[in-house]
């Protein structure tokens, strides 16, 4: 690594301590004042509590789930809540009542599943909030989730170099960038955004980089995230907010897309062809020539969905951000497996704040895939390493034709 990004990596590591508070002592639960303690066992039933079938990842997490679990001597009960809050309320009452001791939720909105998860906590079930923080509530116990920073640090990392920032790239003509944030209703998304721009300011501050929108400028705050968020992250809706960029940017050079899902990509990948038929992934962006206008930008993504890996093996998206999620369930059962040895789960990260209390939470790492990698990079072929597809599958997306 180099050392000015190892630097820039070191002081996005203190900006996140400075995020989270101190680790505060666990508090038992309590209903009407009186501690209910966990009679969680071996054996017991585990609720999982996925949020979508429609995204690639959340299947892989829910099986993942199924099988670790049940290795591990629990029963499991798996429902998905086709992206709706309320239909997730249903689902995670519904788990209770059929016995759940403890239940693990990937939330459609943190903020939304609130009482569901009390509800569950008053019936004595440990709440586990897997990936994305469950908000302002007292009633989740504990986080697994990935370094959330990290995942718009290599995004913002990639720009930086494939637009050559560091050495004055953008400096006598800036470049055009298009800015998205993920969904505003996850708490996933502003930590994400944040990693990608505090490393992007200071090229906005410098002049090389602009948002053909005007939305996003120097002056632009981490709390303004909201303005360039993609609901619900919406292939649909991200297509929709980049026709408008498109519009603005009328026949300019585009030289890079932060994007921070794979989805979302693609969203990006069709508005473009539709307003810039020229703009070819043949024709990728390149810093020694950036006045080309048919130049293909720069486009980042998470997650290495199938999709994101044709579009890598052709060049339309520079590399995805891929999450190991099998990691994330052998964490969850590993909390779930001690608290049914009578054990207190811990972590030697710091605790994770939801706007009522500092949950304890475990991070896992995340690895950046690009097609010839060089570095701490991966190749393509991770996802099936990992288990996350099959060889069978990966063949499959490397013959796919790209942004069909
Ligand atoms: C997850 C990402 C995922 C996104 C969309 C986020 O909460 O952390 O991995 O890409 O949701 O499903």
């Amino acid at each position: 690594m180099k050392l000015s990004k190892f630097i820039k990596k070191a002081g996005m590591m203190i900006t996140s301590l400075a995020l989270v508070s101190s680790l505060a002592a666990c508090s038992p639960t309590t209903r009407g004042g009186e501690n209910v303690t966990s009679s969680l066992k071996e054996g017991d039933l585990i609720g999982i509590s996925m949020p979508t079938k429609a995204d690639q990842r959340w299947n892989v997490d829910g099986g993942n789930l199924v099988k670790e679990l049940e290795a591990a001597g629990f029963k499991t009960q798996l429902a998905y809540a086709n992206n709706s809050p309320s239909q997730q309320s249903t689902d995670i009452n519904n788990l209770v009542s059929s016995g759940a001791k403890a239940i693990v939720v990937a939330s459609v909105d943190g903020t939304a599943v609130g009482p569901a998860v009390q509800q569950a906590k008053d019936e004595g079930a440990t709440v586990i909030a897997y990936d994305r923080l469950i908000m302002n509530t007292e009633a989740v116990d504990y986080y697994v989730t990935f370094d959330l920073e990290r995942t718009g640090i290599l995004e913002a990392e990639t720009i930086i170099e494939k637009l050559d920032l560091e050495n004055g790239g953008g400096k006598d003509t800036p470049y055009n960038i298009a800015l998205f944030a993920g969904s505003d209703d996850d708490n996933n998304a502003p930590y994400f955004f944040k990693g990608a721009w505090d490393l992007l300011q200071p090229y906005f501050e410098s002049g090389q980089l602009v948002d053909p929108s005007g939305i996003v400028t120097k002056d632009f705050k981490l709390e303004d995230w909201k303005k360039i968020s993609v609901h619900a992250w919406d292939q649909t809706q991200a297509q929709k907010q980049m026709d408008a960029i498109m519009t603005k940017l009328g026949d300019q050079p585009l030289a890079a897309v932060l994007s921070p899902y794979d989805a979302i990509s693609l969203g990006v990948m069709k508005s473009i062809k539709n307003a810039r038929p020229d703009m070819s992934p043949s024709i990728p962006f390149d810093a020694t020539n950036p006045t080309n206008k048919s130049a293909w930008p720069v486009i980042t993504g998470q997650d290495g969905m199938d999709i994101a890996i044709t579009n890598i093996y052709y060049g339309a998206q520079a590399q995805t951000v891929y999450k190991n999620v099998s990691l994330l369930a052998e964490q969850t059962t590993n909390i779930i497996k001690e608290i049914s040895e009578g054990k207190t789960p811990s972590s030697d990260k710091e605790p994770m704040n939801n706007g009522k209390k500092d949950v304890p939470t475990w991070l896992m790492q995340s690895d950046e895939l690009v097609k010839e990698p060089t570095g701490d990079q991966k190749g393509l072929d991770y996802v099936v390493e990992t288990g996350f597809i099959t060889e069978e599958q990966y063949q499959k997306n490397i013959k796919a034709p790209i942004i069909e």
